[in-house]
């Protein structure tokens, strides 16, 4: 029997790339190096570590098998249940998130970008959103360099209590507020992301889900302690979360 205490954790590794070719034209961007693992072990490891054991991994393209090879049946990376889902287009990371409707729905669900890279534990954030009692919650991470929110959804915050609404991509970024690619729904989500229309770049938009929230007064959020990196947006990202995580680690417990 499924138990809908357990939070579900839903791991995204599809999409193209594109930023990272032609590194990515012969292999998945999650599987390339961070310091001395593949990408997607340490979006394992931060679910895992924070207890989220039961997990989906997304993704698509022509190195999916390698997932597998990598990971197994998750035993050595403290799974407890591992499954798999083939995104057959790149068509967004809610349009990824949908495949995970019959895993996860029921319950609550922790979902993060396989890129995202965080220096400390989520394990705090997973504990709010257990305590949250309904709706959704995102984690802001500090960032000045203005021109770096440029690329990233970026937090309009009404004082420092309430987001008011989340853009994405900003020419003028609304707050220093990034939002990171780690998210929380609770069973709702399921009902939401079939009324998403394609943006303009062609995708379901994680903001639009996470704005459907937002205006209904049913998103909360933490703001992270540490570095957060996404090793996807560039090649000087991807390199500067290498260094990172070479000198520092990532996940880490207090
Ligand atoms: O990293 C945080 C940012 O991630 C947020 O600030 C943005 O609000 C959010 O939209 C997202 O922006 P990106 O432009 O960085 O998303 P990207 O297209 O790089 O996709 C991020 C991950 O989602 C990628 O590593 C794999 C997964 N993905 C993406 C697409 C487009 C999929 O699994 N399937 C997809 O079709």
């Amino acid at each position: 029997m499924e138990n809908p205490d357990v939070m579900k954790g839903v791991v995204l590794a599809g999409g193209t790339g594109s930023r990272l070719h032609p590194l990515t034209q012969i292999t998945n961007k999650h599987l390339l190096p961070i310091y001395d693992r593949p990408m997607i072990s340490y979006g394992i490891e931060a679910l895992v570590k924070a207890g989220v054991t039961d997990i989906m991994l997304i993704t698509g393209g022509t190195h999916a098998g390698e997932f597998l090879r990598l990971l197994g049946n998750g035993e050595e990376f403290g799974i407890r249940r591992l499954f798999y889902a083939y995104q057959a287009r790149p068509g967004g990371i809610a349009d990824a998130l949908a495949l995970a409707e019959r895993f996860a729905s029921g319950g609550r669900t922790v979902v993060l970008l396989a890129d995202n890279i965080f220096e400390r534990s989520l394990r705090p954030c997973v504990e709010a959103f257990s305590k949250q009692q309904a709706g959704a919650r995102v984690v802001l991470s500090r960032e000045t360099d203005h021109e770096h929110l440029c690329h990233l959804g970026v937090a309009q915050l009404n004082g420092s209590r309430r987001i008011e609404r989340i853009v994405e991509k900003p020419q003028d970024p609304p707050s220093e507020y990034a939002v990171t690619g780690a998210y929380f729904y609770d069973e709702t989500v399921w009902e939401v992301l079939p009324s998403l229309k394609p943006s303009g770049r062609g995708e379901l938009e994680i903001t639009d889900v996470n704005n459907w929230y937002v205006e209904r007064g049913l998103m909360e959020f933490d703001v992270l302690d540490g570095f957060w990196g996404d090793a996807g947006e560039s090649i000087n990202a991807y390199y500067a979360v290498n260094d990172f995580v070479r000198i520092n680690g990532a996940n880490a417990e207090e």
